[in-house]
């Protein structure tokens, strides 16, 4: 399917001149490249006296440098306390670890009523599970995994316990995507990721994003331990420095979920590509096919990936949206957020109908809205909810996420709610804001069994 992404297609190279106008950040890095981003100097003033001019030129000289000088030293003090404060609350050498889960709910984790956990879990030989306050099991990760495998064995339904998929269902690929900031992706992607990979899917998690929040997330602080050629645009690069994926992939504390983690690196797919299409040669991967066919070299290792991508619309993002077989649009309801999500939506489709024309194959399963940070108590918000409901329908979730001080205060020390020890945080709100995000991932795993043809 990739080899149909050959060149010589004229849309191709209108998706990048359509991109070059975008008016947004990310593609202004695009404009150098082709000398587009040159500052255009003003015309000099005709003035009385040519002091004038030269103390202006003088001016203008000095606030350049200065305006320079101050970004770099900030952006180095910025860069020392933030490594100071990932330090502070993680130290680079500590390896992050998820929570125990108590009886009940690794008992819905596993698809089993509480007391069959019970009579399983003392069954198994050599199986000893920890006891938290109170001498009550608490149950590992790997525990969970364990009783699953032992749960498989035993079990004649194939798969209800260890639900990989078998011959004939696609491999799920679920891009996370919106260019508004702070909609939600990452803490979207992460969850989903944990959750399905505790559901006992096999799970890759892709950090697009060059900010590498997702990466963070996972432990993988980008400029301490991702090096070069370390992230997705190993696997992607035009060059003969291009790896296997599988070397880009790691492991991360959970079983069954494995990371491609992100960093600024990623960045410079946005700037190769353009070089890569005026350069161009039959049998070329063009941009778009190129997310797709990395992963592809992994895809018999993975039952679904989670795709986190950047806040703008670029290659990568192109790329991704290419590989998706499935589109979560995460948005939180609010007028301006959902005004510039029109933006969004007009100029996508604008680019997938250039890339269609290239020869882009559409791998389109579902593609739904997630409403995120959402008030229940907020009168505006409620609107712009029913209002997304009556024009989108069924491809809004039925379950949104809701605004809880558990997910950003766990935002702030990288920690999901999977991580975050439930005794930091008043019980309700914690238990709200899990129940919450459970609706949200389980209505997502039902759209995935769905994309395979099985009862959910
Ligand atoms: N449901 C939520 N409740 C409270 N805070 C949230 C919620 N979802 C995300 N946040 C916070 O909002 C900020 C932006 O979220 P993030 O997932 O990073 O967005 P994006 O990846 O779209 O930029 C983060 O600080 C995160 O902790
Ligand atoms: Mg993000």
């Amino acid at each position: 399917m990739v080899d149909d992404a050959t060149v010589g297609s004229e849309p191709a190279t209108k998706v990048l001149l359509t991109l070059f106008f975008l008016p947004y950040g990310g593609n202004r890095a695009l404009l150098p490249v082709c000398g587009i981003g040159r500052v255009v100097r003003e015309k000099p003033q005709i003035t009385r006296t040519g002091n004038i001019m030269a103390e202006t030129a003088e001016a203008k000289n000095s606030q350049n440098p200065g305006l320079r000088s101050v970004i770099a030293r900030h952006a180095s003090s910025l860069s020392a306390q933030l490594q100071a404060h990932h330090t502070n609350i993680f130290p680079p050498n500590a390896r992050k670890g998820i929570r125990t889960f108590s009886p009940s709910e690794a008992a819905k984790l596993l698809g089993v009523a509480e007391g069959y956990l019970r009579t399983v879990a003392s069954d198994m030989p050599d199986f000893n599970v920890a006891q938290g306050a109170g001498g009550r099991r608490m149950y590992s990760v790997d525990d969970i995994a364990a009783l699953r495998r032992h749960l498989d064995q035993g079990s004649r339904s194939n798969g209800r316990y260890l639900p990989h998929r078998r011959d004939g269902e696609e491999l799920q690929v679920i891009a996370v995507m919106n260019f508004k900031g702070g909609s939600g992706k990452t803490t979207t992607s992460a969850h989903l990721s944990q959750y399905l990979a505790l559901r006992g899917f096999r799970v890759l998690a892709i950090d697009l994003d060059p900010q590498a929040s997702l990466s963070a997330l996972f432990g993988n602080q980008p400029e301490l331990h991702v090096g070069e050629n370390e992230t997705l645009y190993g696997a992607i690069r035009y060059d003969d420095e291009q790896r296997h994926m599988s070397e880009v992939v790691r492991a991360t504390y959970i079983p069954d979920l494995h990371l491609v983690p992100g960093n600024l690196e990623l960045m410079e797919f946005e700037h190769d590509t353009p070089r890569a299409l005026l350069k161009r040669q039959s049998g070329d991967t063009l941009f778009f096919a190129r997310v797709q066919a990395a992963i592809a070299q992994v895809e018999e290792n993975y039952d679904v990936v989670v795709i986190d991508c950047p806040p703008q619309l670029g290659f990568l993002t192109l790329s991704a949206l290419t590989a998706a077989t499935s589109v979560l649009i995460t948005v939180h309801p609010q007028m301006l957020d959902v005004m510039s999500m029109n933006q969004f939506l007009s100029m996508t489709s604008d680019l997938l109908d250039e890339i269609a024309a290239s020869g882009a194959e559409d791998r389109h399963k579902w593609m739904r809205y997630l409403i995120t940070r959402f008030e229940p108590t907020d009168g505006p918000q409620n609107q712009m909810v029913a209002f997304l409901r009556s024009m989108f329908a069924e491809n809004v979730m039925i379950n949104p996420m809701l605004k809880s001080t558990a997910i950003s205060d766990a935002g702030l020390t990288n920690q999901t709610l999977f991580e975050v020890e439930r005794g930091q945080f008043t019980r309700t709100t914690y238990d709200r804001a899990l129940e919450a995000m459970n609706n949200v991932n389980a209505e997502i795993e039902t759209l995935i069994k769905k994309a395979w043809g099985r009862a959910a």
